[in-house]
């Protein structure tokens, strides 16, 4: 690993080239999120953001599961009679999985395999892209404790699920596996385990090759336009296009022209420009 990658205490950071895995590291946890893996993700997030040679960013757990959802002992129970660190664990668990994730400058993918509950939705939704393994088993196990899919989960799910899906879900906690996950379109795709990482990293790489401009731009607009009306969208994008051709430092949309229109050396319908 080079001498440059933060270590903590509850999150493993690990790298391939371009393509730096965030790990949640509490295996024999099942990776229940404590209030210190949350304020650990913020900093690996934060790290990954500044990193130069990170392109790409994988979320995902240590020991064969992403995440159990919250630690129910330790950020529920162990934070009743401490409020400054409830307020503490809450703003970071809702800071990574949400809003650093969601606007996150580089391509985000979850990789998910073995157990995901509650909490551990938000992540997998904040991601650009999930790929989860067949046999991968997703519940929003809330309900069958008592309480409701809160810190943004319920608002998430209603984000990617159909509303009876979510709903079906939601009230009565059953589990859905990664196949089902594939199948409603929670996740890009399902794939069997032993080829998760692989195909994970095929993604990974077609990510990396891209212009790290167009893909944030791109992520960007993305976002910002499904709560827009067509006109404020339509004002919107022209301002980002033009914001992109003037703030890229690689000048991808020069080069790109030149090597379509001049050299006639690339096509852009068919994969992307020589960087
Ligand atoms: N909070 C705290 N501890 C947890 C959690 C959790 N969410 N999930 C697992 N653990 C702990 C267990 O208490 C156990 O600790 P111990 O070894 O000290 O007894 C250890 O992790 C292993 O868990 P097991 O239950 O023994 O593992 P198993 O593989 O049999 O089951 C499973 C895994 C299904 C994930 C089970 O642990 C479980 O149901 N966890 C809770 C899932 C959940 O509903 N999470 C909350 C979602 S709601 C929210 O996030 C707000």
């Amino acid at each position: 690993m080079a001498d440059d990658v933060i270590t903590l205490e509850n999150v493993k950071i690990e790298r391939d080239g371009g393509v730096t895995f965030i790990i949640l590291n509490r295996p024999e946890k099942r990776n229940a999120m404590s209030p210190q893996l949350h304020m650990d993700m913020c900093d690996a997030l934060d790290w990954a953001e500044m990193d130069d040679q990170t392109r790409v960013v994988i979320i995902t757990g240590a020991g064969g599961n992403f995440c159990a959802g919250q630690d129910l002992k330790l950020y529920f129970r162990g934070t009743e009679d401490d409020p400054k660190l409830r307020v503490k664990a809450r703003r970071a668990a809702h800071e990574w999985r949400w809003n650093r994730l969601s606007s996150f400058p580089k391509a985000t993918i979850a990789m998910v395999h073995g157990y995901c509950f509650g909490g551990g939705f938000t992540p997998v939704i904040a991601c650009d892209f999930a790929i989860a393994a067949d046999n991968a088993v997703f519940g929003l196990s809330e309900v069958n404790w008592g309480v409701i899919p809160g810190g943004l989960v319920a608002w998430a799910v209603t984000n990617v699920l159909g509303y009876r899906d979510a709903i079906y879900y939601s009230v009565t906690g059953d589990q859905f596996t990664g196949k089902e996950a594939g199948a409603m379109k929670f996740v890009n795709k399902s794939v069997p385990l032993e080829k998760l990482r692989e195909e994970t990293m095929i993604l990974a790489r077609k990510l990396e090759a891209k212009s790290p401009a167009a893909v944030k731009y791109t992520k960007e607009a993305l976002r910002s336009v499904r709560g827009l009306s067509k006109e404020q969208a339509l004002d919107y994008l022209d301002a980002k296009h033009d914001a992109l051709k003037l703030n890229d430092p690689e000048k991808g949309r020069e080069k790109a022209l030149k090597q379509f229109l001049d050299e006639k050396t690339f096509k852009p319908g068919l994969g992307e420009f020589k960087r």
